[in-house]
């Protein structure tokens, strides 16, 4: 296993470039099962989840391979109606093909995501969403057995709104007869840009970025030409690290829209951010100010975002609240954090995190992707040398990390076990 070695205390400065969004990548491959034919999708992040997912597409007898930033799907022989629990084990959003397979040829079998660390994350509003659409599901020896002669329109009420819940359930209704309400529907960017991909295949889709979504059946689609969007939590990421190290950094080829929540809580602890349409300028202030949040569904503060905030604020003026709202599980950074000098406690959902005048380097693992993102923050503000162990949970979400804060003046570098 991988680790990365950091030598804190370099103010980054200069110009990085985003990635696409991995979370918006992963459903648009998956909904090229629904349109016979060679699909290409466009500024797709070089990631292990993104070879995972073509691995899988591979499995069930789709062509796939990359050409740069670019994926190529061939979907005219869909030979397998069958996910795996190996390739489910390893990746969580294997589960996107459920709909677009059943969709597609009538039946899915699918692997039940096992737990996570960072919660249980239950898949029972999809499965609901496909009954109501007429699915015929069948839970045994740990797999979802989905059959369907043929789905028709429902009205799909979500208790909470679900990111892959919606988009499962979304790319399944554009070959249902019939409409589709899904009410209560995530609204994050990524769902926009599913959506956007699904209409170029010719499919009938209102509402998508609001929490009711109408989707008019179609009676088929064609494959997609599609370009994803740069990812917002990436971009949260790099605000964060010149935040963090009192940089001057520029970050190119992102869309501060979509990541308004934190551009404005990062402004209230004193950052200095200004931003166009795809560029970002931030300034990291001299002494940040202690701001709680508390995460939710977009368009409040994303919870993939908590864990590079609460580096942060871990030397920030003051003390900081920050509540996790969506998973059950999700302060594993808090121990690690704390071994670098961090002054954080846990209360059930809430950390209260007490600003410290510096963190110490020091060795410390990663436990999950975003986590381990904010581990390297840490690093790159603590005095000393921090050996962060386990980074093949980075690796499944950022794109050449090292390299671009490399490119930023880090004292980075990874040791390769
Ligand atoms: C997506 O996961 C993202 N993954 C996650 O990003 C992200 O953290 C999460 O949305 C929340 O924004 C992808 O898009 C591939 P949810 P997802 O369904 O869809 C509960 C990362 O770092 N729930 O929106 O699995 C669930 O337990 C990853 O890139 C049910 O109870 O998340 C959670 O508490 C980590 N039943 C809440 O809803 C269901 O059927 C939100 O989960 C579905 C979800």
């Amino acid at each position: 296993m991988d680790k990365i070695e950091i030598e804190g205390g370099t103010r980054l400065k200069g110009n990085v470039k985003i990635s696409g969004a991995k979370n918006a990548a992963l459903p648009v491959m998956a909904a090229s099962i629904l349109g016979s034919g060679e699909s290409t999708i466009l500024n797709v992040p070089l990631l292990r989840d993104i070879t995972t997912m073509g691995k899988l597409l591979g499995h069930l007898g789709m062509g796939y391979h990359l050409e740069d930033d670019e994926a190529i799907l061939q979907s005219e022989n869909i030979t397998s109606i069958e996910a795996p629990y190996d390739f489910v084990k390893t990746m969580r959003a294997s589960v996107l093909v459920l709909g677009p397979l059943l969709a597609r040829t009538g039946e899915a079998k699918v692997s039940l995501p096992g737990g996570c660390a960072i919660g249980a994350r239950p898949i029972n509003l999809h499965i609901m969403g496909l009954q109501k659409m007429g699915a015929k599901i069948l839970l045994s020896d740990g797999y979802i057995h989905a059959k369907a002669k043929k789905l028709h329109g429902a009205t799909i009420y979500f208790d909470m709104p679900t990111v892959t819940g919606t988009e499962n359930l979304m790319m399944t209704a554009t070959l249902a007869e019939g409409e589709t309400l899904l009410e209560n529907a995530a609204c994050e960017p990524e769902i926009v840009d599913l959506a956007n991909a699904l209409v170029s295949m010719g499919a009938n889709i209102e509402g998508a970025g609001t929490s009711i979504i109408k989707i008019k059946g179609v009676s088929g689609l064609r494959p997609l030409r599609y370009r994803i969007i740069p990812d917002r939590i990436e971009t949260g990421t790099f605000l964060t690290a010149a935040a963090i190290t009192e940089g001057d950094v520029t970050i190119d080829n992102c869309n501060p829209g979509h990541a308004e929540s934190f551009i404005s809580k990062l402004k209230e602890t004193g950052v200095q951010i200004r931003h166009n349409s795809s560029t970002i300028n931030v300034r990291g202030p001299l002494q940040l100010k202690s701001e709680d949040i508390k995460t939710m569904p977009h368009p409040g503060f994303p919870t993939d975002m908590q864990a590079q905030f609460m580096a942060l604020m871990t030397i920030a003026d003051g003390t900081s609240l920050i509540t996790e709202n969506i998973f059950e599980n999700r302060f594993m950074h808090v121990a690690e954090l704390k071994r670098m000098g961090a002054d954080i406690k846990i209360e059930g959902a809430t950390a209260t995190v007490k600003g410290v005048d510096f963190l110490k380097g020091a060795p410390v693992m990663a436990t999950d992707l975003r986590a381990s993102a904010s581990l390297i923050l840490a690093g790159l503000a603590a005095k000393g040398t921090t050996v962060i162990d386990r980074v093949y949970h980075l690796d499944r979400g950022y794109e050449k990390i090292e390299a671009k804060f490399e490119q930023l003046g880090a004292k980075i570098k990874r040791i390769k076990v």
